[in-house]
């Protein structure tokens, strides 16, 4: 089968669809291996690659709409927003679309809309641990993570470290940052860091959103 054609079930293993909103329902999050696609991996990952070379890719900083100001010392990759303009967008797009339809026939969460960026972590960027979302505002609901880079090595550092929400110095995952792996979790919940990376780091960061737009204020996009 050929990128071209990979449809969303194809793209994301339908196994872990249960797995994910079981794991969601006990604690809160969920990480598979070998969850996306390979191939799929490996075109958005040489998609990543292109845009880095035609200097698309933005520095990443932290707040939303008028607050965004970066901040190197607590986050440093450098992002793209996902727009369709590929196939292979489309095709990892359509396999969220998918899981969002799963995860309010479920869990009813009334999730309306996925946003989600290209990540590249150079060797020595980090994220220092953060929620993705806070309550009262919370219109990120579930966050998405799926990594693209192939062979992680093992020393490579750049795992994404999960905490327990109700006592937040204590680790309960680390995810090695190899392709395939998909992780997700609750935004407003799940305190989550990027250890530095000594290697260069590929990922899709997305977000399942609620509108959250209040007393006719309009909640910004990004
Ligand atoms: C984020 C984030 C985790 C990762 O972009 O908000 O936490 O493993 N990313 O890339
Ligand atoms: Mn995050």
């Amino acid at each position: 089968m050929t990128q071209a054609n990979l449809s969303s079930i194809e793209a994301f293993a339908s196994r872990a669809e249960g797995e994910l909103i079981d794991a969601l329902v006990e604690q809160g999050w969920y990480v598979g291996k070998g969850v996306i696609d390979a191939g799929l991996c490996a075109s958005l990952e040489r998609e990543l690659y292109g845009l880095k070379e035609a200097q698309a890719l933005e520095e990443a900083g932290i707040g939303r709409g008028r607050e965004h100001h970066l901040r190197k010392d607590i986050r440093g990759d450098a992002i793209h927003w996902l727009n369709r303009e590929s196939e292979a967008q489309r095709a990892y797009l359509s396999a969220m679309q998918r899981l969002q339809v799963a995860l309010n026939q479920t869990l009813f969460l009334g999730l309306f809309e996925y946003e989600a960026h290209f990540a590249h972590y150079p060797t020595g960027a980090f994220y220092k641990r953060h929620l993705d979302s806070f309550r009262g505002r919370a219109n990120r609901v579930v966050s998405t993570v799926g990594y693209l880079t192939p062979e992680w090595p093992v020393d490579g550092g750049g795992e994404m470290v999960i905490f327990d929400p109700n006592n937040p110095e204590r680790e309960v995952a680390r995810v090695v940052p190899e392709a395939g792996t998909f992780a997700c979790f609750l935004s407003d919940t799940i305190p989550h860091e990027v250890l530095p990376t000594r290697h260069p780091r590929s990922s899709i960061a997305g977000w399942f959103r609620r509108n959250a737009s209040l007393g006719g204020v309009l909640d910004p996009a990004r």
